[in-house]
């Protein structure tokens, strides 16, 4: 193992007793971390990866508000329109059947994500991604969920728990069917609009890699 490259991103709701936090298992997906990371930002797939995260019903995107290229990844904030399920109504406090979810993304390179929901009820849902490469075929998705109901906690962690797990599952069934070798040339891969955030992270991964004068593997490899 090398010195680590950077920091450990401070996570402030560590601190603050207004929060509590709930650990998913981690788990073994057959994926790229790139693609997983691409995929998180990506604010088309919902509506189409996921039964239980989006609306299949209106599946064209809101248009993002900030793609904002930070010194160490990227800040996105992409509000996303949501048919809900029973499961989110109970573990998120929603009461409609249809809401406009407020979402905001930061990216920490290499392989940090967070995730803050602020929902009507003034429930603030924070989720911190780690998709951490083990070997060439495996990454290893942590999911850690921190919200301000310590005082007075508004779902069991069971429930949290069953919520997340049952959303990542859905994202391990497509990326584990893509190519694990992502081209960080862009123009190797056609993309739509929605991948504007996976385009600068694969520029932002390039710029690490001459950084570090590391190449990259072969597309075929
Ligand atoms: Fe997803």
């Amino acid at each position: 193992m090398h010195d680590p490259i950077a920091e450990i991103p401070y996570v402030a709701e560590a601190d603050d007793t207004q929060y509590r936090v709930i650990h998913l298992p981690n788990q073994v997906w057959k994926c790229s971390p790139i693609a997983a990371l691409e995929n998180l930002f990506d604010n088309a797939h919902h509506h189409y990866v996921h039964t239980l995260l989006g609306d299949r019903g209106s599946p064209e995107p809101l248009k993002p508000e900030v793609i904002q290229e930070t010194d160490d990844g990227i800040y996105f904030k992409s509000d996303m329109r949501n048919h809900t399920t029973s499961l989110q109504r109970n573990v998120w406090g929603i009461e409609d059947d249809e809401i406009i979810l407020d979402r905001e993304f930061i990216w920490h390179m290499p392989f940090f994500a967070r995730i803050t929901l602020r929902l009507p009820n003034g429930l603030r849902n924070v989720t911190l991604i780690l998709f951490s490469p083990i070997s060439k075929s495996e990454t290893l998705w942590t999911n850690i969920v921190f919200r301000n109901d310590s005082a007075n906690p508004s779902a069991t962690a069971e429930d949290i728990i069953k919520l997340g797990l049952a959303i990542g599952a859905e994202d391990q069934a497509i990326l584990e069917t893509l190519h694990l070798n992502v081209p960080l040339e862009p123009k190797m891969q056609q993309h739509m609009a929605t991948d504007k955030p996976g385009i600068i992270m694969r520029r932002k991964f390039s710029d690490l890699l001459r950084l570090h004068e590391e190449v990259e593997n072969s597309p075929n490899a």
